[in-house]
């Protein structure tokens, strides 16, 4: 049995994040990047986002993959010739990924993810399972730059980046990042998930749920800062806001302060007035249109796509 290979390529700096942290709250219009939901009671609320009936994204994407993944298979190999690396942008358990194993057979599986503590158990049990295929597990926070090891992608790579993340940046970032994958491919493919614009009510319900999770999942951030900056914030005092910008096409989640009040932490302090917003997260909706366009403009051609019934969501597929 082979094991895998791991790299880390950037250092995890809780200083470096908290003074990012610390900057956003002190704007103006307080805003911090989503990056901090993700501490570990945020990924474990995120995993139960995925499994509400009113978060269609995750569900929707994977029936797609199933239903087409032959064809989505084949249309992949056409792309980058046959045994092409798999490079598993945001891989995390690589439960995704290791869907596509039978469909594209990789000669190698490269999984990025910020950190690649993350990815040792990830890879060590699927490793097990696929005991002759090379593993590679990479650290890297590839939402600044994707840049991966020469070795590591040395031929036609096929980028998978599901789950609709590329919704969390801006389109200026996202092109950004889809012309480093458009790079890192060496003349391969990219697949990608990608969610739909649609009715404002569906989009605000997926993401402002009856049970509150994801109010959970928004609040918890309160508290990530708290240990992170050691700051004082109350969740007790916020409220969860999910707002549909349709002029954006982007779904804005917001923590707004319930009362007049203040945070504290080390050498700051930030008062908020009462209504006053923390701004923590954007989600862009595309249009098939406009994705393939912006693909275009980062350098893919032959532009695929397959979608659901209702059109909700796109699986998108592009040569490099
Ligand atoms: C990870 N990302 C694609 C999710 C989304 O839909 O934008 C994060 C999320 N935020 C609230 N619910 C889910």
């Amino acid at each position: 049995m082979k094991t895998p290979q791991f790299f880390q390529l950037h250092r995890l700096d809780d200083r470096v994040l908290a003074d990012e942290a610390s900057a956003g709250l002190m704007r103006p219009r307080a805003a911090v990047s989503p990056k901090f939901f993700y501490d570990p009671m945020g990924s474990r609320l995120f995993d139960a986002i995925t499994e509400l009936a009113e978060y269609y994204p995750t569900r929707t994407e994977a029936s797609i993959l199933g239903a087409h993944g032959p064809a989505i298979g084949a249309a992949a190999l056409a792309m980058t010739g046959p045994a092409p690396v798999l490079v598993d942008l945001g891989a995390g358990n690589c439960a995704k990924a290791e869907r596509l194993f039978g469909l594209v057979t990789p000669r190698r599986y490269v999984a990025v993810d910020i950190s690649v503590e993350f990815l040792r158990h990830s890879l060590k049990c699927l490793q097990r399972e696929h005991p002759a295929m090379d593993m590679v597990g990479v650290g890297q926070d590839f939402s600044s730059r994707l840049a991966l090891p020469p070795e590591v992608v040395d031929g036609p790579a096929l980028m998978f980046y599901p789950g609709s993340s590329i919704g969390n940046f801006t389109p200026a970032e996202a092109l950004h990042l889809l012309r480093q994958a458009h790079h890192t491919a060496h003349g391969g493919a990219l697949l990608i998930g990608v969610d739909h614009v649609k009715a404002a009510a569906v989009l605000e319900a997926a993401y402002d749920d009856d049970l509150g999770v994801t109010a959970a999942f928004n609040l918890n951030l309160l508290k990530h800062l708290n240990r992170l900056l050691g700051a004082d914030f109350d969740v007790r005092q916020w409220r969860h806001v999910a707002l549909y910008d349709a002029r954006a096409s982007r779904i804005e989640m917001h923590l707004e302060a319930r009362q007049a009040l203040t945070v504290r932490w080390p050498r700051h302090e930030r008062p908020f007035a009462a209504g006053e917003r923390l701004h923590t997260e954007n989600s862009y909706k595309w249009t098939p249109e406009g994705f393939t366009a912006l693909l275009h403009d980062a350098g893919f051609t032959g532009v695929q796509h397959w979608s659901d019934a209702q059109g909700a969501f796109g699986v998108y597929l592009a040569k490099a």
